[in-house]
């Protein structure tokens, strides 16, 4: 009697399409610590949904993808099985934010099969943290789903309650500037179409980040808010509108949603890089974290120029007078940029032109790495392609056997183009454009990061796709770009506002390393106030950038002259480290200030970082962080008592202060001021 029944509600469902699937199934997976709780159901159509402290995060939200000659894998498809399991294991990064990651989590594979004839199915796989989630579409190969296959929906969602009383921090997406713009705050309801990280407030105070980990041959997901506020997927397509073209089985990347319940605590989370494979480098002894100059912040002040003639920057002369700074200072590379023939016109549009082995005639590549290996300085090298990836490509390997002879261990790449015009030429010679995010590209940057690791050489990638935490299994892939960058300040009409700094940790920071090129010391180039193009920061605020914004590579983008005007406030740029043992985000809010602590990685001393955005402000900091049994000597760099960012940015007090563990420090920040301390071990 009962199984007539079920079958009755079968053909119900089936039948009327919209009416509740009345044998509809639920599975539900926690976090280790059990604040998180996904369930996973097929009424109607598959959908998941995220609670956290009982409160919802996500509503219901779709899942599913279209293809364009097979069908769906969305509406009509019912669990059929599932299954969990648990992880808790340790592993090390070869540099990072810390040596240590834990990787704690419950998994529940969930099976979809068709009701009709059970002939095709997919499988979604979460895996819950305490930190927050990710799921990933695994698609095997089946019955028109068997060869090349082209994905021109996915159609999974992230609804979040209550959009308007939502707060969001983004930047748009598809849009001439890449990643380059002013992050907007904005009630969720009031976005289109976004990047991600894309990181909110919600109305119930907890603050959740979508991302995606693992972004390998796929395109990049962007998130458009459509009808009722729904966010959904939006991948970022090929030049003829395909999304992604597959062979099954595959994967998708994971689908991430960081969840904490205050703003410092999305700053503490490694989902990302727990959800990305182990290195596939077994010897990472050559990638070398470290402090670099360069030939660069002329060119963009206008003082010197990439192209060749009487200003050209990148000379032999000028190019030894950086490694003789460099070797006296204690950092570790100098970056060249416009050593090589290309640069001459407009080097915006001609990408065709770029030759990657041949040095402008004032430039001599064995001279200037001979002079800087003699004194313990590698030459940092440089490849800007303006976009035209098939000059490039057809140049890459020479390119880094070149720079491999010379002792280069460090290549930073551009991709100056506009959203969308990256130029490839295809197998037919036909010219085609793609974005930046599309599947071209995501593969097109790891095949550059993957040769470069053949000639033991990194790649710091500006104009990158945005990371995904690719450097766990790439290690080489040791920084990049991929936000408004110190650059703005010298030409941006409007330079970063004093507020970016105080937003980047919660949102591109959360990607993965940036090359944001701190350290400018002369704000005045064009002079000071507010209308002007310069950091809109206090001194004290550039050196709190070294710790805030991480990466295992920082450059003192300053031009030498102006940092030896000012020893005393560079001495806090030549002491930072790069690469840590721990990191701890103490103090936060999205678009106010942030507080970061983060103990070396070669020994016992900690640093701090603080800054705000346009409101002085103070904040108490409990120094227990630092080890029980130590004493320590806070070398201490912060903003003067008249200090402002408008008109007296350089007033600086450097002071020293014996501390421990038990203390605890008022830090006193100017508008758009900070902090950097360095915690000195003594014993
Ligand atoms: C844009 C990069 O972000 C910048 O650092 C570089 O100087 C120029 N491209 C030229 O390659
Ligand atoms: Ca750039």
């Amino acid at each position: 009697m009962k199984k007539n029944l079920l079958v009755l509600t079968t053909l119900f469902a089936s039948t009327y399409l919209n009416a509740p699937n009345l044998i509809a199934k639920t599975v539900k997976v926690s976090s280790p610590n059990n604040k998180i709780t996904v369930s996973v159901s097929d009424e109607n159509t598959p959908s998941y949904r995220v609670s956290f402290n009982g409160n919802q995060v996500i509503d219901t939200s779709l899942l599913g993808l279209r293809f364009q000659q097979s069908a769906d894998l969305a509406e009509g498809f019912t669990i059929s099985s599932s299954k969990q399991q648990t992880a808790d294991s340790t592993w090390q990064l070869p540099w990072g934010e810390r040596k240590n990651v834990r990787d704690n989590h419950h998994e529940l594979i969930v099976n979809f099969t068709t009701n009709r004839d059970k002939s095709n199915q997919f499988s979604v796989r979460f895996r819950v943290f305490n930190d927050g989630i990710g799921f990933r579409y695994e698609v095997p190969k089946q019955p028109g789903l068997d060869g090349n296959i082209a994905i021109v929906d996915e159609l999974t969602e992230f609804n979040v309650p209550n959009a308007e009383k939502t707060t969001a921090w983004w930047i748009p997406a598809r849009g001439w500037n890449r990643y380059e713009y002013i992050y907007q705050t904005t009630p969720l309801s009031e976005i289109d179409l976004v990047h991600t990280p894309l990181t909110m407030k919600l109305a119930s105070g907890e603050h959740i980040s979508i991302h995606e980990a693992a972004l390998v041959d796929y395109a990049g997901m962007t998130i458009l808010k459509g009808r009722h506020n729904k966010l959904k997927a939006d991948l970022t397509p090929w030049y003829d509108g395909v999304l992604v073209r597959k062979t099954p089985d595959f994967t998708s990347p994971w689908r991430t949603i960081q969840i904490s319940k205050n703003a410092a605590g999305l700053l503490n989370s490694d989902l990302i890089l727990n959800l990305n494979e182990p290195s596939k480098l077994t010897d990472t002894s050559w990638i070398e974290p470290g402090k670099y100059v360069g030939i660069w912040w002329g060119m963009h002040v206008g003082e010197t120029t990439w192209g060749s003639g009487k200003k050209h920057g990148a000379t032999t002369e000028e190019t030894k007078r950086y490694m003789d700074f460099a070797a006296k200072y204690g950092f570790d590379g100098v970056l060249v940029e416009g050593w090589n023939i290309g640069w001459d016109g407009d080097w915006y549009d001609n990408g065709d032109v770029f030759n990657f082995t041949q040095s402008y005639d004032d430039f001599n590549l064995k001279a200037v790495t001979d002079h800087g290996l003699a004194k313990g300085v590698r030459l940092v090298g440089h490849h800007e392609t303006s976009g035209n990836v098939t000059n490039y490509r057809n140049q890459m390997a020479d390119a880094f056997e070149l720079y491999q002879q010379h002792g280069v261990r460090q290549v930073k790449t551009g991709y100056v183009a506009d959203g969308g015009k990256i130029k490839r030429v295809d197998e037919h010679g036909i010219a085609r454009f793609e974005w930046h995010d599309g599947q071209f590209m995501v593969n097109e940057y790891l095949d550059n990061v993957t040769l470069a690791a053949k000639y033991k050489i990194s790649i710091n990638t500006h104009e990158p796709i945005k990371d995904t935490g690719l450097r766990r299994t790439y290690p080489n892939w040791i920084s990049r770009e991929g936000a408004r960058g110190q650059e703005y300040n010298a030409w941006g009409s409007p330079p970063n506002p004093p507020s970016h700094t105080a937003i980047l940790p919660f949102t591109r920071m959360l990607a993965g390393p940036m090359d944001f090129t701190p350290g400018t010391f002369n704000m005045a180039y064009k002079g000071l106030g507010a209308d002007t193009d310069r950091p809109q920061t206090t001194l004290a605020k550039q050196l709190a950038l070294y710790v805030v914004i991480f990466s295992p590579i920082q450059m003192a983008s300053d031009l030498p002259r102006n940092y030896e005007a000012n020893l005393p406030a560079f001495q806090f740029i030549r002491d930072v480290p790069t690469d840590w043992q721990e990191s701890k985000a103490l103090d936060g809010e999205i678009g106010e200030y942030v507080v970061m602590a983060r103990q070396e990685r070669l020994g016992q001393d900690w640093y701090l970082g603080a800054l705000t955005n346009e409101d002085a402000r103070k904040i108490t900091v409990s120094l227990d962080f630092l080890s029980p049994d130590k004493r320590y000597q806070a070398q201490i760099y912060r903003d003067g008592e008249k200090a402002n960012w408008i008109d007296n940015p350089y007033e600086i007090i450097i002071e020293n202060k014996p501390v421990s563990a038990n203390d605890s420090l008022t830090l006193s920040l100017a508008t758009s001021g900070g902090t950097a301390i360095r915690f000195k071990a003594l014993d």
